[in-house]
């Protein structure tokens, strides 16, 4: 008798409506019985039924308001301890678009907690399940403004770039044991992350893309393996180049002398 393996649970954060929710339906799609996580219980029921009705995957919700300590680790403990979860979309995120010259410590630790402390944190306490078991995937949704700061204002472009860099220690340290890393940089997407700052009517139609397409290209993109996914740039080179230039530096970023431009003029005994 052949034995057919399960596919890995998937817990998806921000669920409910965006990218995270056409993350949850296409690994639903795929067969994976899919882990539902955001605030809004009623709109996680309704996808989790659909996908249950559609796809014949097993799903739940659980409902979390990710900011919160005490509701974040309920998350942080399910996923220490449910084998079955072998995949980790960190999705949830909110961005503040106010200037940072107008932003509030209490605005700007809030979007940290979201953006920046949620998935450290969801990562940390998974991630020895994950090594034991010698398997599995976390994938980052971060954002092009991690390379793009001057597109836009306030925190929120420092703490994608968080996450990229993030993604990138964590590729090193467990590439090699069986652990896929992916950190995704969608451009603009169509979806309601732009109601509060209107912002999306300023923006061109041609730089704008459907959530299905974004989230379909990522895949893609996980499916091949890559590191960092970058579903809107054409050619894959532009990145690879940015990224050998930034390691030609490597040697010279830290040395015992300092760079000749920065040396006094003027000698000491002057
Ligand atoms: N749309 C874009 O142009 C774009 C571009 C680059 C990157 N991204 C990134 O993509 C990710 C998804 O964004 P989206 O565009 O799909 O936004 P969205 O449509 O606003 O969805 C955000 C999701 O996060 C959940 N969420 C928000 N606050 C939460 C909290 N405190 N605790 C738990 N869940 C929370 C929301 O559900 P509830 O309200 O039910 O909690 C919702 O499911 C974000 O990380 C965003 O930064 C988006």
């Amino acid at each position: 008798m052949v034995v057919m393996e399960q596919p890995d649970t998937v817990l998806i954060t921000g669920a409910s409506a965006g990218i995270g929710a056409a993350y949850a339906d296409r690994f639903a799609r795929r067969g994976h019985p899919v882990i539902l996580v955001a605030r809004h219980h009623a709109r996680l029921e309704a996808l989790a039924e659909r996908f249950s009705r559609e796809y014949h995957v097993k799903t739940e919700v659980l409902p979390a308001d990710l900011t919160l300590p005490t509701e974040r680790a309920r998350i942080e403990q399910r996923l220490a301890a449910d084998e079955s979860i072998g995949i980790l979309v960190n999705n949830a995120g909110v961005e503040d678009g106010a200037p940072l010259t107008q932003t509030s410590p209490d605005a700007v630790e809030a979007i940290l907690e979201l953006n920046v402390t949620a998935p450290s944190r969801l990562i940390a306490a998974m991630l020895p399940r994950l090594l034991a078991r010698g398997h599995g995937s976390i994938i980052n949704i971060g954002s092009i403004l991690a390379l793009a700061p001057e597109l836009f204002d306030g925190a929120y472009a420092a703490s994608k770039s968080y996450l990229l860099t993030y993604s990138q220690t964590l590729h090193k340290e467990v590439s090699d044991q069986g652990i896929r890393v992916q950190c995704v940089l969608p451009g603009v997407t169509r979806t309601a992350i732009w109601n509060a700052s209107g912002a999306l009517a300023d923006i061109p139609e041609r730089m704008i893309m459907e959530v299905a397409e974004m989230v379909d290209a990522a895949l893609a993109g996980y499916d091949q393996g890559e590191l960092i996914t970058i579903p809107s740039l054409p050619d894959i080179e532009e990145w690879r180049s940015l990224d050998e230039t930034r390691r030609r530096l490597l040697p010279e970023l830290s040395r015992y002398v300092a760079a000749d431009r920065y040396k006094s003029d003027i000698p000491e005994d002057a």
